[in-house]
């Protein structure tokens, strides 16, 4: 056939040459992928098993992050999602029905409760919250219909740790499956799958992206019949991963080890200066005895990354530790973690009889890859403000 202009600008019969190496995974962008002939058409997930049937099951770079994740947590297979949040929500999705129990820690990533309370629970699912530092004895909690437990170590702005295994050998023994949100030890500091966890979840936006410009989440099973239910749910939910999302995830692993190297030494460091702070009452950094559940981060866990808290004194107003907040420099407002830029961010706990009293005196740090004494100065100073400043509470 003789092609037109029009046609050969979508059927080229220019040629490169073959054979370029590169140190990097391509980025393969496609919704489309080609089938040999009519008979080999099928919409099939699972590219282990039938190979590429569409982009939505993810390209050959969304597959790589997958699978250097699922290497990295020792699992059966990964699942790329577009953010941390849906991961949980896919894991919601493909493990409860109606009239299923979910048990769920108080400590909680707020919008993984948001989602039980405005969503599971629209769908007929029973939802209980328990105290992170539980234990064994969430054993009383479990009832015929439990499914699942999450677990959340160290906990969301709270930080405290948990006793996986006592959690999931007691959900196991009822038949219940354990998910974690594994994203603070970046799915290295702790082997889930070690400590009795079935499916381990991370946003990848944190260390694994590492510079705070990406959003990725990933879901990690341990063995072929959860990976059949995921995947099912997958499929028809319908959430693709952006390949160029995840080529930038693959560059970010390269240099996660020295990331976190040097940020866990940052946040110790920073940590124990705070502890030595009269304006300071609580560091929950979990490699500190303050840490609620510290033991099991001593037992379980091979490092920290670089989240943690401080509470300030009772004194302290509202007013004065936004003044705190506000007075920083380097450090920046702003939600997410895990990239090099220090963050901190003011919460408030109000009268939550559930949690613990810190009410508005909390604040989160994420700690970045500047010089840690800059970062020190930088605290010393807000500190030195917030104490001067006098608003109303
Ligand atoms: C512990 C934890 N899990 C999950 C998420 C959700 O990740 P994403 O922001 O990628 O949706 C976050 C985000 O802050 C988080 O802190």
């Amino acid at each position: 056939m003789q092609k037109h202009w029009k046609t050969r600008l979508i059927h080229s019969d220019a040629r490169i040459p073959e054979g370029f190496r590169s140190l990097n995974v391509p980025v393969y962008r496609a919704s489309t992928t080609l089938f040999p002939d009519a008979s080999a058409v099928t919409d099939q997930w699972d590219v282990y098993e039938v190979g590429y049937t569409y982009g939505l099951y993810g390209t050959p770079t969304v597959q790589e992050l997958a699978a250097r994740i699922c290497e990295l947590e020792s699992g059966y297979r990964t699942l790329i999602t577009p953010g941390g949040q849906c991961a949980i929500s896919l894991i919601d999705l493909a493990f409860l029905k109606s009239g299923d129990h979910v048990l769920i820690p108080e400590s909680v990533y707020g919008p993984n409760r948001s989602f039980a309370n405005r969503v599971l629970r629209k769908f007929g699912v029973e939802v209980t919250y328990y105290q992170p530092l539980i234990g064994r004895d969430i054993e009383s909690l479990m009832r015929p219909n439990s499914k699942l437990v999450w677990c959340e170590s160290p906990g969301s702005i709270t930080m405290e740790v948990q006793d996986v295994p006592a959690i999931a050998a007691a959900a196991h023994a009822h038949g219940a499956l354990v998910v974690l949100d594994n994203t603070w030890s970046a799915g290295v500091l702790f082997d889930a799958f070690a400590h009795g966890v079935d499916i381990s979840m991370q946003a990848l936006t944190k260390y694994v992206g590492g510079h705070s410009d990406l959003l990725l989440g990933s879901i990690t099973v341990k063995d072929p019949e959860l990976h059949k239910q995921l995947g099912a749910t997958h499929q028809v939910v319908g959430i693709a991963a952006s390949p160029d999302d995840c080529s930038l995830a693959l560059r970010g692993l390269k240099t996660m080890a020295v990331r976190l190297e040097a940020i866990e030494d940052s946040a110790n460091k920073i940590a124990l200066w705070l502890m030595e702070r009269p304006e300071i009452e609580l560091v929950l950094h979990p490699a500190l005895a303050s840490c609620p559940g510290h033991e099991f981060w001593e037992r379980d866990f091979e490092g920290s990354s670089g989240v943690f808290s401080v509470v300030f004194r009772s004194e302290f107003s509202k007013a004065q530790v936004h003044a705190f907040v506000n007075a920083l420099e380097l450090f920046k407002i702003g939600y997410s973690w895990g990239g090099v830029t220090s963050l901190a961010v003011a919460y408030d706990f109000g009268q939550w009889a559930s949690r613990p009293a810190y009410g508005h005196r909390i604040v989160r740090l994420n700690i970045g890859l500047e010089e840690t004494g800059n970062l020190i100065t930088d605290l010393q100073n807000a500190l030195a403000k917030a104490a001067q400043s006098d608003f109303p509470n």
